[in-house]
């Protein structure tokens, strides 16, 4: 049983509605694990829901609800969603699943007998919104807390603490040891500083059942719930385990997957796709976590930055928010992926605009790719009677290139740089179209065989496009193939070799992948 390429994404807070910024996380995670499926990978993508707190809890109640009767509900919602994304996860997470649960109290139960676990009274502040505990630290200038921090109050609780100190050191060698686990490297930096400036404080893993009960048990003390974080981290090795992965499991003693399911090599993960916002959850106690469990730490840490829409914060008080099924229904789901892929690179702040992304709908997909393959198989069709003429190499050699890199670049995670890539090739066809002037060709017979050179040159690019766009694309690609009346599928990289198409062949019906639409 080899090793799969395991990728995942932060688990969503079931209680909101998804928007742009949880679009676009998956729809990262969902292009890299299509690519490294389509170049020959074995991928779990994982990806899913955190369930659990003080917000559920309230927003359920609020609503005359149980708060496991709300979280179905919801649930449901954002299945769809992940669907709605053309997402191809191979689980969706929920963490009040009790393959989750026994996970989690396995793990708690592991650092506990290692001795990582202690229990002492707090006193001292703490944020019912972000349900964490402050200190003088998180005060302003003026004294005050940042109303970002909703309602503070002043708490005195026995709590149980994972203990951080003489941990800082290993985990600073480690970071600089391995300088793609925390990327790109803006956000490295930003944890070594952090790691290098800071004394970790003790993580409180506990809230009392008095005062939260929406939660999972604490295996060494029931008058506890577990702490969210500690919670939702766990699903990245709770659903390994549960598919048999011994890797992932913290502790000897629970119950492996269901008898008789396939066993899944999983742990570690190869990427944790994550918002800038949760590095430090990821980057410093998810690490911690798990050396303290005996486990090996993920390989990557990719970090995204955070979108805006018009240059303001998205927020659902302000109405300034972006509905990615709105968008999707009204310009589809490539569309969609296409702008967020195109317009933000991994790592930096992101920008929305509704002009941005009609514009970029415009040129790059209704007058770039779709009018390519329009004009390409309509001329094939027209001149041809759709049947392909031998084989010419014209732009092979453009195109191999393109594939080379944008192989290097799928690999490197750098998705914005891949599209621009295949867009060079996109562009050099349309120019090539714009200088060989086929439909001139076509009124003298004497140009026939270049007409054929022509023809086969375009198909062939169409072609090999559909197998680059596949992980970006994946209906269009799938379009485009058919179109090319092609009855496998565009999902193999080793398919963008050029020279595919053979000659005799005939295609399918043109029909436009990105109608023109009117500003
Ligand atoms: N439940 C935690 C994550 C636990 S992971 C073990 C959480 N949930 S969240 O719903 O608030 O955020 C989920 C992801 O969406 C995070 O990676 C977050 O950074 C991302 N985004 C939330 N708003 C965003 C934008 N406006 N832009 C881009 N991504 C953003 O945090």
């Amino acid at each position: 049983m080899s090793k799969r390429f395991y990728i995942t994404t932060a688990i969503d807070y079931v209680n909101g509605q998804p928007h742009l910024g949880h679009a676009y996380e998956k729809i990262v995670a969902d292009v890299i694990a299509r690519a490294r499926r389509s170049m020959g990978q074995e991928v779990f993508f994982l990806t899913g829901l955190d369930e659990h707190g003080q917000k559920v809890e309230q927003v359920a109640a609020s609503q005359g609800k149980q708060p496991q009767a709300y979280c179905d509900e919801l649930a449901q919602t954002w299945k769809a969603f992940a669907a709605k994304l053309n997402l191809t996860n191979d689980d969706f997470v929920r963490t009040t699943e009790p393959r989750h649960k026994q996970v989690v109290q396995a793990g708690l139960a592991s650092v506990n007998a290692a001795g990582k676990v202690c229990k002492r009274s707090y006193e001292g502040f703490y944020s019912t919104k972000e349900e964490t505990f402050l200190t003088d630290k998180d005060r302003r200038p003026d004294g005050t807390f940042d109303p970002a921090w909703g309602q503070v109050v002043e708490i005195k609780e026995d709590n149980y603490f994972f203990k951080l100190q003489e941990q800082q050191q290993w985990l600073i060698e480690h970071i600089e040891k391995n300088p793609s686990f925390v990327c790109p490297d803006s956000r490295r930096n930003e944890v070594l500083g952090f790691l290098k400036n800071n004394t970790l404080e003790d993580l409180c893993i506990s809230r009392p059942t008095a005062r939260l009960s929406w939660g999972i048990p604490l295996p060494f003390d029931p008058e506890y719930v577990t702490y969210v974080w500690f919670d939702a981290l766990v699903n990245y090795i709770s659903i390994p385990a549960a598919h048999g992965d011994e890797s992932a499991l913290p502790a000897p003693h629970i119950p492996r997957s269901t008898p008789g399911a396939a066993r899944l090599s999983l742990w570690p993960a190869d990427i944790h796709v994550i918002g800038k916002d949760i590095v430090k959850f990821h980057a410093v106690y998810w690490p911690i976590m798990l050396k303290a469990m005996g486990l090996p730490l993920p390989k990557q840490i990719l970090v995204h930055g955070w979108w805006q829409k018009d240059g303001q914060k998205i927020s659902k008080s302000t109405g300034n928010v972006v509905d990615p099924v709105a968008v999707i229904d009204e310009w589809g789901v490539d569309a969609f992926r296409f702008y967020v892929l195109r317009e933000l690179d991994i790592g930096p702040d992101g920008n929305w605009t509704d002009a941005g992304f009609k514009a970029r709908y415009s040129a790059e997909l209704a007058n770039g790719l779709g009018n390519l393959v329009n004009r390409s198989l309509s001329m094939l069709k027209r001149y041809r009677d759709g049947v392909v003429p031998p084989r010419h190499d014209d732009l092979a050699t453009f195109a191999a290139q393109t594939s080379r890199t944008t192989e290097a670049l799928i690999l490197g995670n750098r998705l914005q740089a891949a599209l621009i890539e295949i867009w060079m090739l996109v562009t050099r066809a349309n120019q090539y179209v714009d200088q060989t002037a086929p439909f001139k060709l076509a009124k003298d017979p004497a140009q026939a065989k270049r007409l054929d050179e022509v023809l086969y040159t375009l198909a062939e690019t169409c072609r090999v496009l559909a197998v680059l766009l596949w992980p970006f694309l994946p209906g269009t690609a799938a379009k485009i193939y058919s179109q090319l009346g092609l009855t496998d599928a565009p999902d193999k990289f080793s398919k963008s070799t050029w020279g595919v198409l053979t000659p005799g062949h005939r295609i399918g019906a043109p029909a436009p992948l990105f109608p023109r639409r009117d500003a």
